[in-house]
């Protein structure tokens, strides 16, 4: 990102501190899988947002159109669409700073998130080649599922092309927490709560391996609940994409909802590039990308895995520091002990994938 302009509002001798601090920058952000239910939206929360300066947006259909139409909207983002042809991926990655891949088939009723892999590694994996090749230094946030298999493949993709800094690669669990969020307000009767609710969700994004820490929310359940309501949460939390799945019968999974969390998850990455200090947001990372506090985690939940969901600390070069789980209930290290094997055997398929020609 370029600085390009200072707040004028402040007085001269804090100019030179309030460039550091508040600079406006440049930031082109791009979305791969634009025109789809998850893309659009996304698409059109970022253009209205000013931190984002371009906006490239690719699919294998209609983002011409999407971003025509975005590109009435008043705001600074400079909107561009690419179809395949013509190098259009190439095209929409040049100058990327963040990447933000929600391409791919969504669940049907019935199905589980690891049902998708069969198509979606496939879509995952050449889009990688993509960005390791035109961007690879962009961070690179993968919402595509199973994202507990689609992460390590972008890494795998990276490694492969001597590309990988795990820094900058990101699974997008903010759905979980969002959810996390409104469903304990909703415990509490108070939905005008849910937004200074948080949850740390840990483990992965499918399923038992998503592990909310109720525990550790920063508004505690009614005293009046007991087991029944923990359990009963928690199984909500982990199943709640289900419920999105079998209310749309078989037209898809969650679009806004999963949107509106992209771009929260998407809006903190840019602010901790534009130099924004102190952000935290959980996400499903590569445990190296900071050794030390990855070290603490694999501890913590007794096992050598390379990637794992917790809360991690933001900077403009990516992760900075892996957050611990920090105190655990016993039933939240059932939950964690219970996510373990399905975290393994996921992060294996993915690590495993190998791209056989169509
Ligand atoms: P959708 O089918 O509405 O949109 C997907 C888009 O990807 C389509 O426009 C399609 O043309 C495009 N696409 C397919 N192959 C492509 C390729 N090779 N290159 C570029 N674009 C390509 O699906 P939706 O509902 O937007 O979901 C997308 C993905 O997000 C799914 O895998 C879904 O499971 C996942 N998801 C993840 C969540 C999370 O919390 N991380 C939550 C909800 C969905």
């Amino acid at each position: 990102p370029i600085s390009t302009s200072i707040n004028p509002s402040q007085s001269p001798h804090h100019l030179f501190s309030s460039f550091l601090l508040l600079n406006l920058t440049m930031v082109k952000a791009v979305v791969l899988g634009a025109a789809g239910g998850i893309g659009q939206p996304l698409a059109l929360l970022l253009k209205t947002n000013p931190l984002v300066t371009e906006l490239g947006l690719y699919d294998i259909v209609n983002t011409p159109g999407v971003a025509a139409d975005l590109s009435h909207i008043a705001t600074p983002a400079k909107v561009e669409g690419y179809l395949p042809p013509d190098d259009g991926l190439a095209k929409t990655l040049k100058g990327a700073d963040v990447v933000i891949i929600p391409a791919g088939v969504p669940r049907k009723p019935g199905m589980t998130r690891d049902d998708l892999f069969k198509i979606n590694a496939g879509i995952v994996h050449d889009l990688a080649v993509g960005i390791a090749a035109t961007a690879p230094e962009a961070f690179v946030l993968v919402i595509s599922n199973p994202v507990n298999s689609t992460v390590p493949i972008v890494a795998e993709v990276f490694k492969r092309r001597g590309k990988f800094n795990p820094k900058r690669l990101f699974g997008v669990t903010t759905l979980d927490v969002v959810r996390a969020s409104t469903f304990v307000a909703e415990v509490n009767s108070d939905l005008s709560k849910s937004p200074e609710i948080v949850v740390p969700v840990v483990g992965g994004h499918s399923g038992v391996t998503i592990v909310p820490l109720l525990s550790q929310s920063s508004h505690p359940l009614p005293a009046s609940s007991g087991t029944e309501t923990l359990q009963a949460l928690t199984k909500r939390i982990q199943f709640g994409g289900d419920e999105v799945v079998k209310a749309k019968d078989g037209t898809g999974s969650a679009t806004l909802s999963m949107a509106y969390a992209g771009a929260e998850f998407a809006i903190k990455v840019i602010k901790a590039l534009a130099g924004e200090k102190g952000l935290v947001a959980p996400s499903y990372v590569h445990l190296d990308a900071d050794k030390e506090g990855g070290a603490v985690v694999k501890k913590e939940i007794g096992k050598e895995l390379d990637y794992f969901s917790t809360n991690v600390q933001i900077g403009p070069n990516g992760v900075e520091k892996i957050l611990p789980l920090g105190n655990l209930t016993d039933y939240e290290k059932q939950l964690i002990a219970a996510a373990v094997p399905e975290l393994t055997a996921s992060i294996e398929k993915g690590a495993a994938f190998q791209r056989t020609p169509t």
